[in-house]
């Protein structure tokens, strides 16, 4: 009933409404040219309104229909249908090994693939899009598609999913009045651009037109925001002005249900324990509909200095089991989860701010490196009994390979190459990332910023709760000590003469749950203090470390033998060596405190001493045969060897409660 509303914006040339007031003027003649003319109008309106290339196919394939709710079941084409769902997430898994976890997913019995799609690097730059490589959502869809897999499209724009501002783009924070998520004109003007780039590519995936997406989310867990009453309507007609035809539903916790539903769509639920009396909550907010869990929590993701979560395989069954018994749909969310590889992890920020580790193994059905688990094989053998139908024979598996201790040869300070690869922004008062003048305009969006300014001598330095989220504070070049959440003063050594502070800020990741997304810029935020005096003069640099970044890194500086003494923050490199074929492995930094890892120039992501991860996944496809540059950015304590593993091991586990 609202499509009718949406197709208003897409018509074509004015309709026949017109027609009668042709119709009386002129001679006969003149009336022939005319009624000519109208025809051929009338013609090009009709065609163009029909869009004769995509319904003929449909219409010879049967697909009319498309996902339907007929009371409490669903329907496709006309069948009872249930959805039996998994999430995989395109952008955490290398795109070599997407048919891999696909097939693995079939071969679990799993009939549909469930996709969020993330805004932040799909327009990591405003008006700047990218679907290719490893964001060629298109190619992903269609791979669903090869393997027998329909698909559920989570378009957001906000994603939640652990990820950096819930996949919204940093740039959104430029704007100082910035509300996401509400109906606030600078949010959807930039989401209306976003979906008029991003729904051309799924359009023509859906199922009424031949493509394997069944159902579309409409934004994600909002009532657990809801800050905006307008806003739910606004995405659903965002969807269906630009052609999004097939059944919408919302997905949202249990302490979010009754507020995110949006009319017109089917809302769904989120949770890990079947607890008395949720069916029922659920039947009072979308009455004698379908029932589905949106998302079943296989498992849980992990924050630095943490436990490593672990949710119990059985326990995890027999639930999966009496949702089925009741008749219900289910998406196992994660069925695969992957890694979030460089700088996009995102956090929690309750009490305390809780950034989330680089693994998204998430503990899910296959692991991080998509390796079977007993999930896996209980969950299998549970819809081969429900289906009463052979399952495809599961895939084997990649083997994992150990290359042994990687020596960190060469060495580079941050400060002696800083001068020659960074621009600093000149600035008298200290600048955000996200509103730091580079990247044609859009800021900076992850990784460190250095803040550096002279002081004439020491005394208290007060972060002023600015800092976000972590800064080391060096005098010169001597470590001073760190400002965080917790630690908002150090007290500064007086010395001769005028000296540079440097504060080191990392973006450890932003906030993506809970109410204060709008809070999320990084860097210095606001006037730190020497003194209760307002620091003054900056020179800031920008430190993403982009691949043209460690490109630059590679070849025009001066890189020495790590001395003895060495310490962060400065690179370490050494050189991978695989002799043929590539094939996964982890990499184990014992003796290194905190930094990140670049692979032959790519960010694999985070290592941080205070675990719960002690290990990085590192894909074979990231590796080739021969020469692999390995390099680290320690900020502090650094080590000698990185030490490359066929085991991962994530930290010492806790049970989920
Ligand atoms: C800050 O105060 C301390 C103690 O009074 C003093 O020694 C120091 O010189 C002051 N620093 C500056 C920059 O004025």
């Amino acid at each position: 009933m609202v499509a009718a509303e949406g197709e208003l914006g897409n018509g074509a040339a004015p309709g026949p409404a017109f027609l009668p007031a042709m119709w009386s003027c002129g001679g006969r003649r003149r009336r022939r040219v005319l009624a000519g003319v109208v025809v051929l109008l009338l013609a090009a309106v009709v065609l163009r309104r029909m869009n004769l290339t995509d319904l003929i196919p449909m219409r010879l394939r049967g697909r009319v229909l498309g996902l339907q709710v007929r009371d409490s079941q669903f329907l496709l084409e006309e069948k009872p249908f249930r959805i039996f769902g998994g999430s995989v997430h395109y952008f955490r898994v290398p795109r070599e090994y997407w048919k891999d976890r696909l097939m693995k997913m079939k071969a679990c019995g799993l009939n549909t693939l469930t996709t969020y799609v993330p805004w932040n690097l799909h327009e990591a730059a405003r008006g700047n899009f990218d679907f290719s490589g490893n964001l060629d959502l298109q190619a992903f869809l269609r791979m669903a598609e090869e393997v027998g897999l329909w698909v559920i499209l989570r378009p957001g724009p906000y994603i939640c999913s652990e990820w950096d501002l819930g996949g919204l783009p940093s740039w959104l924070l430029q704007d100082p009045e910035m509300q996401l998520r509400t109906t606030y004109k600078g949010f959807t003007e930039a989401v209306d651009n976003y979906f008029d780039h991003l729904m051309p590519e799924v359009v023509h995936l859906q199922y009424k037109y031949g493509g394997p997406i069944i159902a579309v989310q409409v934004e994600n867990e909002y009532g657990s925001y809801a800050e905006d009453p307008s806003y739910m309507t606004y995405i659903k007609m965002s969807l269906l002005s630009r052609k999004i035809v097939e059944l919408l539903m919302t997905s949202d916790n249990t302490d979010g249900l009754a507020a995110g539903n949006v009319e017109g769509a089917l809302a769904t639920i989120n949770f890990q324990k079947l607890e008395p009396g949720i069916w029922t909550y659920l039947s009072s907010v979308q009455h004698n509909m379908p029932k589905m869990v949106m998302e079943y929590w296989t498992g849980w993701f992990d924050s630095w200095g943490g436990p490593h979560n672990v949710f119990d395989a059985e326990d995890m069954v027999q639930t999966v089991k009496s949702i089925i018994k009741m008749g219900a749909s289910i998406n196992l969310y994660m069925f695969h989860g992957g890694t979030n590889f460089g700088f996009l992890n995102g956090a929690l920020h309750f009490n305390e701010y809780k950034p989330t580790i680089t693994s998204y193994d998430y503990d899910a059905v296959l692991t991080e490196s998509g390796d079977y688990t007993s999930k896996f094989f209980k969950l299998r053998h549970l819809f081969s009994k429900i289906l009463g139908s052979p399952l495809p024979p599961p895939p084997i598996i990649l083997n994992k390979a150990s290359y042994g201790a990687i020596l960190m040869q060469q060495y580079i300070s941050l400060w002696e190459v800083l001068p020659s690869l960074v621009e600093p922004t000149k600035s008298e008062f200290p600048l955000n990332m996200e509103n730091l003048p580079i990247n044609r305009g859009n800021g900076q969006a992850f990784g460190y910023t250095l803040y550096e300014t002279v002081i004439p001598g020491g005394g208290r330095l007060s972060s002023e709760d600015h800092v976000r989220d972590r800064a080391q504070v060096f005098l010169n070049t001597q470590y001073i000590g760190l400002l965080d959440y917790n630690a908002q003063e150090l007290l500064i050594p007086n010395g001769q003469g005028y000296r540079q502070l440097r504060l080191l800020v990392e973006n450890c990741g932003r906030v993506n749950y809970g109410r204060n997304l709008n809070n999320q810029r990084k860097g210095l935020i606001g006037d730190i203090s020497l003194n209760k005096t307002s620091l003054r003069n900056f020179k800031i640099y920008s430190l993403e470390m982009k691949p043209s970044f460690m490109e630059s890194l590679r070849g025009s500086t001066p890189w020495s033998a790590v001395p003895d003494s060495a310490v962060g923050p400065a690179f370490f490199r050494g050189t991978l060596q695989v002799q043929y074929m590539p094939q996964d492995t982890f990499l184990k930094l014992e003796g290194w405190e905190k930094g990140v890892v670049f692979v032959n120039g790519r960010n694999l992501g985070r290592y941080w001493k205070i675990g719960p991860q002690e290990t990085l996944y590192l894909p074979g496809t990231w590796l080739q045969e021969g020469h692999n540059e390995i390099i680290v950015f320690e900020e502090r304590a650094a080590g000698r060897i990185v030490q490359s593993t066929d085991l991962p091991f994530l930290g010492s586990i806790q049970y989920v409660s």
